[in-house]
């Protein structure tokens, strides 16, 4: 699929999504530590009621896996938010709206339902997050994705090779590559032009640039710290997830201070080059903080036995990026989304029934190979 979306962008917006930090040694370590994974079967368990349902935070929902919160998605189509949104909630999976979309709370409440969770950059600003929460609540959200590995902006290379970055200065081999894919630039020429949407009451005066400045700033902070995160705690009265821990002990205070769930991420390699891949510190997570949070996993996973290998070695749920912007780009808005849910929740069925479970969460360490001591 990632072959098929880099012949329909544009190099510079598909070096964006695949990109990652540094010398991207934390990408090919999300993908290697998953291949590296093998799964012991168990034969002749009765499947013919195998189902990829499951419960979490008190919801059932059709797949354990849902669309990981993405910023400027619509620079892959105008549109790819919304239909990302749609295809989530008709598949009904959850989608997990960004802080920095192009499209906004409101927008999505809409088209999301019961499948919307709101993803929060805390930021510096206390009362711009507080507005942003206050919109989260009133649109609906139950689930609060409250991302904390970007205390400062990432270096990426390939952005800033193609001058792809904050501010932004595009190379002339951007522009001219820009001109070698017309139907990409119709597309954006016709469809609304990407804007910091949830962010519109800050914009005052700015000038676009100026304003996506002003939003960059708010959307990365070295002086977060957990005290921080226990005034949101308290603030919101709902289902409250820590997304991007790595370390046991950050995993085991998340508890402490009430968060109901941790996503173990490495932001999908796109900020600390030499961070661990999530897969392979989540089985020491799980044995940190046993059943006190719900674990979600992102950071690598590309098909249905990714799904299976991360339930296996510990988590609740999973959530996963490019391969989403992947199919809106190779296949189209209407049929890109609802393809690949299609596709992961088929893989994964498959391999639920291969290993003889009949549910996602009957998937447990004891279906490692070799077997690893940790893990549920
Ligand atoms: C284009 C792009 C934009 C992203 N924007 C955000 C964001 O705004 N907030 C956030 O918490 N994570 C963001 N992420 C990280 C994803 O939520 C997720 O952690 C990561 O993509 C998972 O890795 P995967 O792409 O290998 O599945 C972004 C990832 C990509 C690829």
């Amino acid at each position: 699929m990632a072959d098929a979306a880099r012949r329909h962008l544009p190099r510079a917006i598909f070096d964006f999504i695949e990109g990652g930090a540094g010398s991207e040694i934390a990408v090919a370590r999300n993908r290697a530590r998953f291949e590296e994974i093998a799964l012991l079967p168990r034969a002749l368990r009765d499947c013919s009621a195998a189902s990829a349902e499951v419960t979490i935070f008190g919801r059932r929902y059709g797949a354990p896996f849902g669309v990981a919160p993405m910023g400027f998605a619509d620079l892959v189509r105008p549109g790819t938010d919304r239909a990302l949104a749609r295809a989530a909630r008709k598949q009904d999976i959850p989608y997990v709206l960004s802080t920095a979309a192009t499209t906004s709370i409101e927008t999505i409440q809409d088209i999301a339902g019961e499948n919307f969770w709101f993803q929060l950059y805390p930021g510096a600003d206390e009362a711009i997050a507080a507005a942003l929460m206050a919109r989260a609540l009133e649109a609906g959200v139950t689930t609060l994705v409250v991302t904390v590995d970007i205390p400062v902006p990432a270096r990426r290379v390939r952005d800033l090779v193609n001058g792809l970055a904050i501010p932004l200065r595009p190379s002339l081999r951007t522009v001219l590559d820009v001109g070698r894919h017309p139907a990409w630039l119709l597309r954006a020429c016709l469809g609304q032009r990407p804007g910091m949407a949830n962010f519109i009451e800050n914009k005052g005066s700015m000038s676009g640039l100026a304003h996506a400045e002003f939003v960059s700033r708010q959307l990365s902070c070295p002086g977060l710290d957990w005290n921080r995160i226990e005034r949101i705690r308290t603030a919101w009265p709902h289902h409250l997830v820590i997304k991007g821990i790595l370390n046991p002990q950050d995993a085991v205070t998340a508890a402490k201070i009430g968060a109901n769930g941790i996503v173990v991420s490495n932001h999908g390699g796109r900020q600390l080059d030499s961070a661990p891949a999530p897969i392979e510190v989540l089985p020491a997570i799980r044995e940190a903080c046993g059943d006190r949070l719900t674990i979600l996993l992102d950071s690598g996973v590309r098909t249905g036995d990714d799904v299976a290998r991360s339930l296996a070695s510990g988590a609740d749920f999973v959530l996963l990026g490019r391969p989403f912007l992947y199919a809106v780009a190779a296949m189209g808005l209407s049929r890109g989304p609802a393809a690949i849910i299609d596709i992961l929740r088929a893989e994964l069925l498959n391999t639920l029934i291969h290993l003889g479970c009949s549910a996602p969460g009957e998937l447990g360490r004891d279906f490692l190979w070799p077997q690893r001591g940790a893990g549920r």
